[in-house]
């Protein structure tokens, strides 16, 4: 996969077509192809790093089903980053101590108002769009310690794919959401109190290197586009070229030492019901890109 150093550039048609065509020449065909078996994440072999790096390479994600099971281990998800060049954590204001986020159903003030933390369904985003344009999160791993009962499943999109459809559909919705304005989180108040200031930044940006960089959601209620008619359709495309049947959503259910290994891609979660032990897994968002890719 060719760097799509000026692939992003909407004044570089050639650089944009052959970065294009080779990726959608190479779609995974199913959620079986993103799917890397290993022994131990925390201490992968050179074909595991390998294989989970090109899959990584191609599609922006992998999928590493190990044998630790249901090991709650916090050294699972952070060696394994570190593998990969992985090293700076973001302490998002749901995380532990160590950054490493259990997500988990939680009731307590902290995590009070926060969806991810109850066993409601996420709908379309990236990790961390309401972070400063200094704070973007560039990679994200995902283990899973034990699933739900019922639910609980995650889908998955290559950012890279998302652009190409709506580049393809029309330059001008991503000339709008290139825009430093294009959306705006509100700050984050509770009980009169601002936890976090409001966030306004683009949807598609390009990273240190050229490759694509996406900050969204796609909830309806705190959000503010910018209030212009290119924007909102550009928007409204975006929304069409997520629920599109020929879109390559990757839906998996993570089981007990299982895990998503990303370059921040899209994803959303179902609805989840907990019968004893509650679903747990654990979250580490990373300001680098996984290493070579
Ligand atoms: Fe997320």
């Amino acid at each position: 996969m060719p760097n799509p150093v000026t692939a992003l550039s909407l004044s570089d048609q050639d650089a944009y077509r052959r970065w294009r065509d080779d990726k959608l020449a190479d779609l995974p065909g199913s959620p079986d192809d993103l799917i890397v078996e290993v022994d131990d994440p925390r201490r992968l072999t050179e074909a595991e790093t390998e294989a989970i790096r090109e899959r990584c390479g191609r599609w922006n994600m992998a999928v590493y089903r190990s044998r630790v099971g249901d090991d709650p281990d916090k050294d699972i998800p952070r060696l394994l980053g570190a593998r990969f060049g992985l090293h700076s954590l973001d302490h998002n204001p749901g995380a532990d101590e160590d950054a490493i986020t259990a997500v988990t159903i939680q009731s307590d003030a902290l995590h009070q108002g926060f969806i991810p933390y109850t066993d409601k369904p996420i709908a379309w985003h990236t990790d961390g769009y309401y972070n400063s344009p200094q704070r973007q999160i560039r990679a994200f791993i995902l283990h899973c310690v034990r699933p739900a009962a019922e639910g609980g499943d995650n889908a998955l999109l290559d950012p890279d794919v998302v652009y190409i459809r709506l580049r393809d559909r029309d330059p001008e919705h991503i000339r709008a959401l290139m825009h430093h304005e294009a959306m705006t989180i509100p700050p984050n108040i509770i009980d009169g109190v601002e936890r976090r200031p409001a966030v306004t930044g683009p949807v598609f940006m390009a990273g240190d290197h050229g490759e694509l960089v996406m900050r969204f959601t796609d909830r309806k209620r705190n959000i503010a586009w910018r209030d212009n008619a290119t924007t909102t359709a550009a928007v409204a495309a975006l929304r069409e070229v997520l629920g599109a049947d020929d879109t390559p959503v990757m839906r998996v259910r993570l089981e007990p030492g299982w895990g998503v290994i990303c370059n921040n891609a899209l994803h959303t979660r179902t609805r989840f019901s907990d019968s004893g032990a509650p679903r747990l897994l654990y979250r580490a968002r990373y300001y680098e890109r996984i290493q070579g890719t």
